[in-house]
């Protein structure tokens, strides 16, 4: 096409149309025989004395897969996250949890979950924790600078910090986990966007995966998984799972003989652990891809292509197969200065054309929900509100699709040659509801 095509947000015909869309979620006919064979085979659940035989795969592919020595099956990611502190304060005991309340949270993540740490923490404890959301950095992952001047002042407050994978970033898992060991608190990683992808950083005790069905790199119907090396606490995750009751002989963590806990009823039942399964062995295709795109995406914007440099920011890849729950572009201050262009206008301009953009997860020290948790605290969050404001947050079905870079570099040549015409659209056109 040539460089003077009209964007589809001023009348052109869009890049992505019905017939090119890539198809979310990606599923087959894998999908549709591993639910029939466990529908009929009438085991829909494993518990106890009847051990979970979809489940015990996924948990195995799980682990391996992201670099971890056990999996366990959770209803979703909150729940995940819950599971996880507890195991960890449990494993501590009661001594070392007293006058301390606090857990660091990401600012910049999906603010629901932080349900899941005031849930671990009172399941635990008889008490909820104060949540001290972290300013994000503009990777969008919580800023290890941060939680390292936090934990100097404050480190005998603090029970724990839970640090997200966002937007295809770990960020600074390593350096924050470093800092948890240096100041004896707990981390959990909550790396509910991170499915199928493998960080080869040194990796929190405990970290929890989504398999929601909503976007997620490898989506199920509704499922989480809690993953550790540590076959102790792998044993108090599973009994937290299973009425209480620690592994049995033929589970993939090692028995152990385990005093009952009270339990938290957290159970993934087979049909989910199946569908989830096969999603995952297609996502570990589909990460050779995204890992690909996001190289092309890299280059496209670092000046190889139709934009010029220094107008669009992907961070660079921290991980060999780098999650891939969406793409993140943060739009630099040149895309103002040099092509008149705003954030929205870029949004909407892409939203025309077929692709899902958007701002992403509103930081919890905006969102009303959650926002009295900032109230109080002197922390720098102009960085979070920076990357929510700039930030083009693209659907992962795209970052995973061969065409996918090909798209945006045609889109990209349609804004630079209309660039005029699309000053101030965004304020204009309204945003996309996906
Ligand atoms: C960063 C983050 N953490 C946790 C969760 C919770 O996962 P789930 O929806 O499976 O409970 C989500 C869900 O989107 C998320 O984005």
């Amino acid at each position: 096409m040539s460089a003077a095509t009209l964007p589809a947000v001023l009348g052109g015909p869009p890049v992505v149309t019905a017939a090119n869309d890539p198809a979310w979620p990606s599923a087959g006919a894998l999908e549709t025989a591993v639910l029939g064979e466990i529908t009929d085979g009438g085991q829909w659940v494993g518990y106890d004395n009847h051990p979970a035989r979809w489940r015990a795969v996924l948990e195995q592919v799980v682990a391996d897969t992201t670099g971890y020595r056990y999996g366990v099956g959770q209803p979703n990611g909150t729940l995940g996250i819950a599971s996880g502190l507890r195991a960890q304060l449990l494993a501590r005991g009661e001594r070392w949890a007293r006058g301390r309340d606090q857990v660091l949270v990401a600012d910049l993540t999906h603010a629901s979950a932080h349900h899941g740490v005031l849930l671990g923490v009172a399941a635990q404890l008889g008490r909820a924790p104060r949540l001290v959301p972290v300013p994000a950095r503009l990777d969008a992952t919580m800023d290890e600078a941060v939680v390292a001047e936090y934990l100097a002042q404050h480190a005998d407050r603090v029970l724990a910090v839970v640090p997200a994978t966002m937007y295809g970033n770990f960020g600074a898992i390593d350096r924050i986990v470093a800092l948890g060991r240096e100041h004896d608190v707990i981390v959990h990683h909550d790396n509910a966007l991170g499915g199928a992808a493998r960080y080869d950083g040194e990796r929190a005790l405990t970290a929890s995966i989504s398999g929601q069905g909503g976007g997620k790199a490898a989506p199920s119907s509704e499922a989480g998984m809690t993953v550790t090396s540590d076959p102790h606490i792998a044993a108090l995750l599973r009994a937290d799972t299973d009425c209480g009751h620690g592994p049995g002989r033929l589970d993939p963590i090692p028995f152990a003989d385990l005093e009952t806990i009270a339990a938290g009823n957290q159970r993934l039942g087979e049909q989910s652990a199946g569908l989830w399964l096969v999603q995952w062995l297609r996502a570990l295709h589909a990460r050779l891809q995204a890992r690909e795109n996001r190289r092309l995406i890299g280059e496209l914007v670092s000046g190889g292509g139709v934009l010029p440099p220094g107008v669009l920011w992907n961070p660079p890849t921290d991980a060999e197969y780098p999650p891939f729950f969406c793409l993140y572009l943060s739009c630099l201050d040149a895309l103002e200065d040099e092509l008149g262009l705003g954030p929205k206008d870029l949004r909407v301009a892409l939203c025309a054309e077929g692709i899902w953009a958007e701002g992403g997860f509103t930081p919890t020290h905006q969102d009303p929900a959650w926002r009295h948790w900032a109230d109080g605290l002197e922390l720098p969050y102009e960085g979070s509100a920076r990357v929510f404001d700039r930030a083009l947050f693209v659907h992962t079905k795209f970052l995973r699709d061969p065409q996918f870079p090909g798209w945006l570099s045609e889109i990209f040549e349609r804004v630079m040659a209309h660039k005029d015409a699309l000053r101030g659209l965004g304020e204009k056109v309204p945003a996309t509801t996906w």
